[in-house]
């Protein structure tokens, strides 16, 4: 069984495609051994519960710095065992110390065809902002291993979008989720469990 830790920041449906993915057998041996937000009241956290996951928040705020915020995030996700780590719409930037702690077992997906739209300031929204601004009429999403750059990491799978006429940042997030995110995400988590990458 791999175990499988994952870091939110919000809404998480990123989170929940992956729930719904082990709920119904499509990703297997896999458990998902905690929930971590560094937003206090992320919808996500709540996700987590109603499947009961072991879920808590662990804002920068409460700590001296971001050495004693990771010291803890480290002590959480090595304390429930955690194999792999999965970004799911987490918004804060980890340290070189903790990439490294956990060398080649923390993926991210990024809402773009990397290395399109991605790097300091791209995230969430404003990745889709910048797509209509440029006039792009692909997009898509990015699954890729983190290491101790933004958004620099080995590319494991990436799936293309089509920007259409008319699109909004909004639609076209939403448009980036159900065609890409919530398809190749459990995807990989299901890869790397099963030893196929
Ligand atoms: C997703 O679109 C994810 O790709 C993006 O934030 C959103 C989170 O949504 N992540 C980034 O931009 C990372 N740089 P969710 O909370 O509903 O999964």
């Amino acid at each position: 069984m791999l175990k499988v830790s994952v870091l939110v920041s919000g809404g998480g449906t990123n989170l929940q495609a992956i729930i719904d993915r082990v709920a119904d057998g499509k990703i297997t041996n896999t458990e998902i051994v905690k929930v971590i937000s560094n937003k206090k009241g992320a919808y996500a956290l709540e996700r987590a519960q109603k499947r009961n996951i072991p879920a808590l928040a662990l804002s920068k705020k409460d700590f001296g710095d971001s050495d004693e915020w990771e010291n803890r995030l480290i002590e959480e996700l090595d304390g429930a065992g955690t194999d792999l780590i999965v970004l799911a719409g987490f918004l804060a930037i980890l340290s070189e110390k903790f990439t490294k702690h956990y060398e080649n077992r923390i993926i991210n997906i990024h809402p773009s065809l990397i290395p399109s739209f991605c790097g300091a300031g791209y995230y969430g929204l404003k990745v889709h902002e910048e797509a209509l601004k440029k006039g792009v009429k692909v997009t898509g999403a990015t699954v890729h291993y983190v290491n101790e750059g933004i958004d620099s990491g080995k590319i494991i799978s990436q799936k293309a979008v089509y920007v259409q006429d008319g699109d909004t940042p909004e639609t076209l997030q939403r448009r980036v989720m159900e065609q890409a995110e919530w398809i190749l995400l459990p995807q990989a988590i299901d890869d790397i469990a099963n030893n196929r990458i």
